[in-house]
């Protein structure tokens, strides 16, 4: 049965084929045998059927934003795709959970894949196949880029933990994951005509490396973005989708078009893509498959093996996921929230950093009178969903805009859970529900504490919001948030910034205030917004959240920014800290960093490595050669919380390679684990070293080669705040 179902993984592609002579994992003899079934399904299949299982039916058609033909001799469905990265689009009864960046910024896998394996449910339950995240394209190497918050943030390591925890937490619920956008795709200007180019070594080293964990991770789908790489269409990039996916990274399942982002009918056949949503423009036009794609297999310009292939890799999917039975049909009204509000106030929370807390402000020690000053701390009056895919900044900010977002069932404001917190501790609370300067500082007058609230914006480029086209145009504070603070600050001596953003802000104005004690990043934190700030702020949990990226101090210090015409990636691996690192520029607030009212020491570090010089050789499996992901270094330290209070310290691995490498990058993240620590209490954190952390990509070998001599570590609290070295040696 298995030698069969092997050999049916053979046939399937080429380049998939060495699975044939692997060791088999279990998740391999599950697509093998998920193959098997493709292969015999897709004997039944008329030709018609097989068009329609890779086609969408057209902008608008269906009940979901993508849905495919159905194959009645298979009793296949008409497969339902939907957004998004965090929770379900258009759907009545959902939950909103926080967003990736957020996830990121907790640094805590557990969450992560608890947030992940919660919207697989509720993809379920509505009835959705194929869940449209999550997001590792853009990555996020322009601050200002506009979908960054989609995804989780510029450091290839941490977002691949993230992809592979998000994906295996929606598909243990049996929901197909969809790795996107991929790729190259990092900024929303131009998007859909300009071409990114970038240098192999890069490519494999920042941007395709959260695509190969999901791939380890047996992601059922990948999106092909809207951009061009080195001048060819993403959808149609045979170097992007077959070379790199399929056959470096031996991905089995299938390539979907980001919507609309096909071009032509046999380019992106013959590319490796396998399936094209929507199936026609947004006006319903320009149709690039269906019977097109009927014509050019017809007339050989696209074989048939290769539709063969496309829909084997569908099917192939389907029943990966065990989606052939007993799969709920789509009701966007189903109430699917169950008790997972409790996973987005865990991640709101945990992802919130506090970045400055003068004298101990914080946590709040039963203060007489506090004000709350903003409009972003309340609901946006106009209604809770007011504005389309959440195309406006009015009032407290739970997501960014676009196509990536949900509507609510509720949102819980800031002032409102302050106010019912402060009311239960006989806490005054003056409340300035707008950015005016002056009621600010009339609010704040006399408060023993004012907190003010900014906010920072941005989404994708079909909607412009206050001038801002997707990316943001500069990185302040929108609604001259810099000036409210001010004003607050000149009236209150112990005033607190709370920051929502999608991303850094400049904060060196905020900082100029003398009156400014604190500053609390809250970023961008979905339904529970306000119940997650109180748990920070009133001490009902310690802050424990780490930046996700760099809080630069002026808008160049990242060397990166939106582009106008096309991008050749010249900053090639230095973004985000790696740019700071090797330019000597000092951060603002670096990445990894965050406060906590306790104190951590770091002591005790221990090194051992079975690493061997020279490349990967190991058989091909999803992900890449199987040897790229065995362990061949554990650093571990001791990490006592030697404060008052209890905590949770997120202590970080970062490596430096060997001068024999090409010359790489100053540090890079390798490892991180977020401790849970009483007051008094020590534990160990162990990070585990895969052969792939270690290596670079040899551009001439077309490997990844660990390089020979002394690799450094460092582990720490942040980015610069290391407190123990070690070394170990290859040879
Ligand atoms: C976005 C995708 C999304 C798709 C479907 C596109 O505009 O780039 O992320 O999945 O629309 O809504």
């Amino acid at each position: 049965m298995l030698a069969k179902a092997l050999t049916a993984v053979v046939t399937a592609a080429a380049a998939f084929s060495q699975l044939g002579q692997a060791q088999t994992t279990p998740a391999d003899e599950k697509w093998a045998a998920a193959y098997e079934k493709a292969n015999t399904a897709l004997a039944r299949l008329s030709q018609n059927e097989k068009i329609g299982i890779v086609s969408g039916v057209g902008w608008g058609k269906g009940a979901c934003v993508g849905n495919t033909g159905s194959a009645g001799s298979i009793n296949y469905p008409s497969l339902c795709l939907q957004d998004g990265p965090l929770g379900l689009r258009h759907a009545r009864s959902v939950t909103a959970f926080a967003p990736a960046i957020q996830a990121a910024s907790t640094w805590d896998v557990e969450l992560i894949r608890q947030r992940g394996q919660y919207m697989g449910e509720e993809a379920k339950g509505i009835g959705v196949h194929v869940l449209l995240g999550p997001v590792a394209g853009a990555l996020g190497k322009i601050p200002a880029a506009g979908r960054n918050w989609e995804a989780f943030g510029p450091d290839p390591y941490l977002t691949g933990i993230a992809m592979i925890e998000t994906i295996e937490g929606i598909q243990s619920a049996g929901v197909q994951a969809c790795a996107k956008h991929y790729i190259l795709n990092e900024q929303e200007r131009n998007r859909e005509t300009m071409s990114s180019s970038v240098d192999d070594r890069t490519m494999h080293e920042l941007y395709l490396w959260p695509f190969a964990d999901s791939v380890k991770a047996n992601v059922a789908s990948v999106m092909c973005s809207y951009n061009k790489i080195n001048g060819t269409w993403a959808c149609e990039s045979q170097s992007a989708m077959q070379k790199l996916l399929k056959d470096e990274l031996g991905f089995p399942g299938y390539v979907v078009s980001d919507w609309n982002a096909q071009h032509t009918t046999a380019g992106s056949a013959n590319g490796g893509m396998d399936m094209t949503m929507p199936g026609s423009d947004f006006d319903g036009r320009n149709i690039l498959w269906g019977p097109q794609l009927q014509s050019a297999v017809q007339q050989n310009a696209v074989s048939a093996a290769r539709l063969d292939d496309m829909v084997r890799r569908v099917l192939a999917s389907w029943y990966y996921l065990g989606q052939d039975s007993g799969y709920p049909q789509v009701n966007m009204n189903a109430n699917v929230q169950g008790n997972h509000k409790e996973n987005a106030r865990a991640v709101a929370r945990d992802g919130i950093v506090l970045l400055k807390n003068d004298g101990n402000l914080l946590p709040l020690k039963k203060p007489a009178k506090i004000a709350v000053i903003g409009s972003s701390t309340v609901v946006n009056s106009d209604g809770l969903n007011a504005c389309p895919d959440r195309g406006c900044n009015k009032g407290a900010l739970a997501m960014g805009w676009g196509s990536g977002t949900v509507d609510l069932t509720y949102l819980v404001a800031p002032h409102e859970a302050i106010k019912a917190r402060a009311d239960k501790e006989g806490i005054q609370v003056s409340h300035s529900p707008s950015d005016d300067g002056g009621a600010g500082a009339q609010a704040a007058q006399g408060a023993d504490i004012a907190f003010v609230f900014v906010t920072a914006d941005s989404g994708e480029g079909y909607i412009e919001v206050e001038g801002h086209g997707g990316d943001r145009n500069h990185l302040d504070p929108w609604h001259d948030g810099n000036r409210l603070v001010q004003q607050v600050a000149a009236a209150n001596p112990n005033t607190i910034v709370v920051v929502h953003s999608v991303g850094p802000i400049l904060l060196e104005s905020i900082l100029q205030n003398t009156g400014v004690k604190g500053i609390v990043w809250a970023g961008l934190p979905g339904q529970e917004n306000g119940n997650a700030l109180v748990d920070v702020l009133f001490g009902d949990t310690n802050p424990n959240g780490k930046l996700p990226y760099t809080i630069g101090k002026r808008a160049e210090d990242w060397g990166a920014a939106v582009v106008n015409g096309d991008d050749n990636f010249r900053e090639g691996l230095y973004i985000d800290y790696r740019h700071f690192d090797k330019q000597s520029i000092e951060p603002r607030y670096e990445f990894g960093f965050g406060l906590s009212y306790t104190t951590f020491e770091y002591s005790d570090i221990s090194v051992s490595s079975t690493a061997t010089p020279g490349p990967a050789t190991g058989t091909l499996k999803p992900g890449g050669p199987e040897d790229l992901y065995e362990i061949v270094a554990t650093i571990t330290a001791t990490i006592t919380n030697s404060g008052e209070v209890d905590g949770a310290e997120v202590a970080q691995l970062y490596v430096t390679y060997p001068s024999s490498a090409p010359e790489t990058p100053p540090k890079q993240l390798r490892g991180f684990q977020k401790l849970k620590l009483k007051a008094g209490e020590a534990g160990e954190a162990t990070f585990n070293v895969r052969r792939k952390d270690i290596s670079f990509w040899d551009v001439g070998q077309q490997k990844w080669v660990v390089p020979e001599g002394e690799f450094k570590v460092a582990v720490g609290a942040s980015s610069r705040d290391l407190r123990l070295d070690g070394a170990f040696t290859v040879a």
